[in-house]
């Protein structure tokens, strides 16, 4: 395991070559359509879960205005391949939109470690408060414009905690451990500040990794014990709380750019409406998830020391914000939610309109500054295993 430098040219050809091969494999399915436009999405979920649903309501927005231009077609279950890959053909256009966690998207612009830092927001509150922000996530979603996409919007995905084939109570408890994180150099640095040793890998191999004994757990969401059936094979979930790492729906700036501006006001307002069902469905099934977990495939929920747990990780926070500075204004904007919440009590709706234009337009205004100095190179830190 390690990080490899690679060079553009090589990467660009790697897509190019996928994006060929996409083609051929799809043009079938373009010619049935007649002359319309197919609008590809890949997701990693499967047709039940919560993005599925607000993928649906995306693509209803989009037909009943566009339908004679464009169809939208969603491809669930990592059927175009796992998320890092389906982000790499999503940058070459070969497909259009592609659902990935923030994780993923670090390699391509590094501000998106700021939702891999442990102990990032107080509460969920704050995180939908913060990420409900647009002004403030647009500088966000900006950020890979060079890479050749931009976000759209987020899904929920809950709340990040352990789960493994004993129980975990303590940070203790991780020593000697292999942990799952996902494919993201701050989740690594992450569980090693916990303690564990980190073992990144794809979403879609955890299942077998943990049934196999490669690794003695992971980290996720209740819905990761149904939906993707790792509580068939992990029978301890700690909540612990550590991380809410956002998905994003990431769209192919070509694409984008190729709209006319009512088209992509449709697919703008079609991606607002799918974050609303996606987040209202999220909460929804989150509490089944935790009682079919519980009750048909025996998964035993235990309460952790939450604060001991933060205590292990809390000067990651100082250590990342020295290694990244594009992190630290989207950090102390965040950290004046936290504060703001912890003193008033009050919901952080109620003050949000004073305090974005400071410190969230500051921050959308310094991730603009960041790509110049990213891409200057024009090389790219690549993660491998
Ligand atoms: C969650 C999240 C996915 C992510 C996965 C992971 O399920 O919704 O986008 O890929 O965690 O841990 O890899």
């Amino acid at each position: 395991m390690g990080r490899w430098k690679i060079s553009w040219g090589v990467r660009l050809f790697f897509a190019a070559f996928l994006a060929a091969v996409m083609a051929v494999g799809m043009a079938g399915c373009q010619a049935a359509a007649d002359s319309k436009r197919i609008v590809r999405i890949a997701l990693g979920q499967s047709e039940s879960h919560p993005e599925y649903v607000g993928l649906v309501a995306f693509k209803e927005y989009v037909e009943e205005r566009l339908g004679e231009r464009y169809e939208v077609q969603i491809f669930p279950n990592e059927i175009l391949g796992a998320t890092q890959r389906a982000i790499e053909l999503t940058q070459t256009g070969a497909i259009d939109f592609v659902v990935a966690g923030t994780a993923n998207l670090e390699t391509f612009a590094d501000v998106y470690e700021i939702f891999s830092m442990p102990y990032l927001f107080d509460s969920p509150e704050v995180y939908k408060v913060v990420m409900g922000d647009e002004e403030m996530m647009n500088g966000i979603y900006e950020s890979t414009d060079r890479a050749g996409f931009r976000v759209l919007t987020w899904y929920n995905a809950g709340t990040r905690n352990f789960y493994a084939k004993k129980p975990v109570y303590r940070p203790e408890d991780l020593r000697g451990m292999k942990i799952r994180v996902q494919q993201s150099p701050a989740s690594v640095k992450m569980m090693q500040a916990f303690g564990a040793a980190a073992s990144p890998m794809s979403f879609g191999e955890v299942y077998t990794a943990i049934q196999q004994g490669v690794i003695d757990g992971a980290e996720n969401n209740e819905l990761a014990l149904t939906n993707n059936k790792h509580g068939e094979v992990a029978k301890y979930f700690t909540y612990n709380m550590h991380q809410m790492v956002p998905d994003m729906l990431v769209g192919n700036l070509k694409f984008l750019n190729g709209l006319t501006s009512q088209e992509l006001e449709v697919f703008r307002e079609a991606a607002r409406r799918s974050n609303e069902v996606e987040l209202e469905e999220w909460d929804r099934q989150v509490e089944q998830a935790k009682k079919t977990a519980m009750e048909d495939m025996g998964v035993e929920f235990l309460e952790a020391d939450v604060e001991a747990f933060r205590e292990k990780v809390l000067p990651l926070h100082q250590e990342m914000l020295e290694d990244n500075p594009h992190i630290v204004q989207v950090y102390e904007a965040i950290q004046e939610v936290n504060v703001r919440m912890r003193e008033t009590g009050v919901e952080a709706s109620a003050f949000l309109g004073e305090w974005k234009p400071q410190s969230a337009m500051e921050a959308g205004r310094s991730m603009r500054w960041r790509l110049d100095w990213e891409f200057g190179d024009g090389e790219e830190w690549q993660w491998t295993e």
